[in-house]
């Protein structure tokens, strides 16, 4: 599937944002900047679009798609809120939260990989904001890169990976937070379940929720889904360069004079090479988060032969960087 041209990139601009709204209605993709990571969006409830969605990423159409709504309101037309979700959802949206909720049936079962539960989050990226109040309708939005490829958290990141396979992206510039949203399982509001880490801790929803939130324990492999109940999304191997990547504790007893390969510190090291890098000078975690995935493409497209990666010390966001990092890893 290709469209023959290269995908513009749109400014967000008052007309800008008026006309991608009309594409959006009309059935067509656009590539949506969001606070975690770029998304690829179509109407969530025409199925022939989110189809198109699935043929763009090369994406295995057991993964269901998260969708993004403007409001609360908006909200009960495709999922089935209960008290735990309002209180979760009152407290950390718009933001980085994703809900697994039961679904209605206006949402197309291709939306949900055959589900009778849907993800759905409301963003909080202003221009965001903007496109879903003008398409009036909520939008089903992967990560706008080509699947098991690293995220993309820039304009520019969407159309290297996908370019050629949709017509339009708007840029809202580099994404703040920088890692997928925080996935929760509330299905059955008593026994809430993380499904994948980000920038919301568990230790927040625990709070929020009053009551311990369980942690997703079977992962299926990069085969597909072990059963029907897990997210078939969270695949071990995700979000990976095409270059081998090691990760390490410290990256402190390594041969750092090995020029054939990368080593990327979570802070500025002492010694500068052109095989070193960093995700962030200070190693501040929300700095680390937000350069992760670009840290990750720029340092790929040197083409070393192996990449080595720091981990994260604790920390809040720490959970969320090593997750992403070991699915990068992961063979
Ligand atoms: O931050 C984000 O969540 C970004 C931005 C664009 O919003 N989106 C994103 O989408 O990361 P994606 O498709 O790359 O990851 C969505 C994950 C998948 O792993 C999928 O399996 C899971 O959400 N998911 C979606 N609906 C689900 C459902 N009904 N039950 C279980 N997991 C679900
Ligand atoms: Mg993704």
């Amino acid at each position: 599937m290709s469209t023959g041209t290269q995908a513009r990139i749109y400014r967000p601009t008052a007309r800008n944002l008026e006309l991608l709204a009309k594409r959006l209605q009309a059935g067509e993709l656009v590539g949506v900047p969001t606070e975690t990571v770029y998304g690829l969006a179509a109407n969530a409830l025409d199925a022939g679009a989110c189809k198109q969605i699935f043929r763009a990423k090369g994406r295995p159409s057991y993964d269901p798609l998260i969708v993004h709504v403007h409001s609360l309101t908006a909200v009960s037309e495709i999922a089935h809120l209960n008290p735990a979700a309002i209180k979760v959802a009152k407290k950390f949206w718009p933001g980085p939260l994703t809900l697994v909720l039961p679904k209605t049936d206006k949402v197309p079962l291709c939306v949900t990989a055959g589900r009778d539960s849907v993800g759905v989050r409301m963003p909080s990226h202003p221009v965001m904001r903007r496109l879903l109040a003008l398409t009036k309708r909520p939008l089903a939005a992967p990560s706008a890169n080509p699947f098991g490829y690293i995220s993309p958290t820039t304009a520019a990141h969407v159309t290297q990976g996908l370019g050629r396979k949709i017509r339009h992206v708007l840029d809202g510039g580099p994404s703040t937070i920088g890692v997928e949203s925080t996935i929760l399982d509330l299905r059955d509001p008593k026994r809430p379940t993380l499904l994948r880490p980000g920038a919301i801790t568990r230790k927040q929803l625990e709070k929020a929720l009053g009551r311990p939130v369980a942690i997703l324990k079977r992962r299926p492999t990069s085969k597909g889904p072990a059963t029907g109940e897990v997210a078939p999304g969270m695949l071990t191997r995700h979000y990976s360069p095409r270059t081998p990547v090691s990760l390490h504790e410290s990256l402190a007893r390594l041969n750092l004079s090995e020029r054939s390969e990368a080593f990327v510190f979570m802070r500025k090291p002492s010694s500068a090479a052109r095989n070193i890098f960093w995700f962030d000078a200070r190693g501040n975690l929300h700095g680390i988060a937000r350069q992760l995935f670009a840290t990750l493409r720029r340092v790929d497209a040197l083409k070393f032969r192996r990449i080595h990666v720091e981990m994260a010390p604790a920390g809040d966001l720490a959970d969320a960087i090593n997750d992403r990092l070991r699915r990068a890893a992961a063979k």
